[in-house]
């Protein structure tokens, strides 16, 4: 009698199972290059890297604007925005296929971490602990050293929200380039029917480690790779600076920018006193903000093409680098040359070499803390 009952609910068990399984193969064969994730968001299949997959996702608001995004580095590939004609172009720098990014790129678009900028010597001593990391910068450690968060593939959360936002997550493991704790960390990009792109970042950890999250997207407001950012009107809200030695690394003092080149506090051209600056520009400039406070702290204008791209972040200090060490060497996806101060980096972030300067900000997350940081780049015509 058992028998009569259990063989045919097992064949129709079988059946179900094979039924779902042939389902999701039609559905992952249907997935194979673009899809829609949801309102706002199409995603691509980019390739593999390290046993993961690879996706492009293009975030897509009501007036069109698109934001590129991979989840390989948690990478902004292209920001494809109208000028004041209304003639769309990309305005970041970037390449259109992964395996470019695999290859030597400066951190273009990617989220750098573990600890973005610079790290004195690649070392630090934290609760008496001595952590010896990558020097991966002459003799300093930058950007979270061989392998940071810009070459790691990040996993994509889903999110009931219905519109273009991104939601990635890393797990940075205890010892991972040699920085102490499990570091959880999540990047949220929002694309605003406002045309702002905001990125949201949190990170917990099981250790105390030193933590410093920016988005490296080099912007060339002409969107023509042909021209240089030299003409860029810039605007920073900072009454000082970190001064640094001839490696990058701040002295540890904080100068008033007054009377020096570094001086954005009324609009400046960039290239127009870039020559009195060693390399270029590619300093931390101190923001007049509280702590924590969410301002808007910087402006780039660009006149040729009416673009404009406002900068607001809850971060003390903006790295403004003026690409001084791109060279025409590296080529667009097309082959256009991707020459020196092509493109220019507003990162929002801690001051470099933090773990080492007492008298900065603090970048030491622990555990039970939640590190919390949001940026919004915002862009606009002015006709
Ligand atoms: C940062 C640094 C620069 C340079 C670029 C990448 O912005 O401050 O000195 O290393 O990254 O090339």
């Amino acid at each position: 009698m058992k028998q009569v009952v259990i063989v045919p609910v097992v064949i129709v068990l079988g059946f179900l199972f094979l039924s779902s399984t042939s389902k999701r193969k039609l559905q992952e064969e249907k997935n194979a290059y673009s899809f829609s994730v949801k309102k706002g968001i199409e995603a691509l299949e980019w390739g593999e890297r390290d046993g993961k997959k690879v996706y492009l996702y293009t975030l897509t608001n009501k007036d069109g604007m698109e934001v590129k995004i991979s989840n390989y580095g948690c990478t902004i590939t292209g920001w494809i925005a109208p000028d004041k004609n209304g003639n769309k172009s990309n305005i970041v720098l970037g390449f259109d296929s992964l395996e470019r990014y695999t290859r030597a790129v400066p951190y273009f678009g990617a989220v750098v971490g573990r600890y973005g900028n610079r790290i004195a010597k690649g070392q630090f001593t934290l609760d008496g602990t001595t952590y010896k990391l990558a020097t991966n910068n002459g003799p300093n450690h930058l950007h979270g050293g061989n392998k940071g968060f810009d070459k790691r593939v990040w996993d994509v959360l889903p999110i009931d929200e219905n519109k273009p936002l991104l939601v990635l997550h890393y797990i940075s493991k205890d010892g991972e380039e040699g920085y102490p704790g499990n570091a959880d960390v999540t990047v949220k990009y929002t694309l605003t029917d406002k045309d702002e792109l905001e990125i949201e970042y949190n990170a917990t950890t099981d250790k105390a480690t030193p933590i410093n999250l920016t988005n490296h997207s080099y912007f060339n407001l002409t969107g023509d790779v042909r021209n240089t950012i030299l003409d860029h009107t810039v605007w920073i809200d900072a009454d000082s600076y970190t001064p640094m030695d001839n490696t990058s690394i701040p002295t540890g003092e904080i100068k008033p920018v007054k009377g020096t080149p570094f001086d954005f506090t009324s609009p400046h051209k960039v290239g127009e006193r870039i020559d009195s600056v060693r390399n270029g520009y590619d300093h931390n400039f101190v923001l007049n903000k509280k702590p924590n406070a969410f301002k808007r702290v910087a402006s780039v204008f660009d006149a040729l093409s009416g673009r404009k791209l406002e900068v607001y972040t809850t971060e003390p200090g903006l790295q403004f680098y003026s690409g001084n060490f791109l060279s025409p060497s590296l080529k667009t996806s097309g082959g256009q040359p991707i020459g020196r101060r092509t493109g220019l980096c507003m990162e929002t972030q801690h001051f470099p070499n933090s773990p080492n300067q007492p008298n900065f900000p603090n970048t030491i997350l622990r555990p039970g803390e939640k590190f919390h940081s949001v940026t919004k780049y915002k862009l606009s015509v002015v006709k």
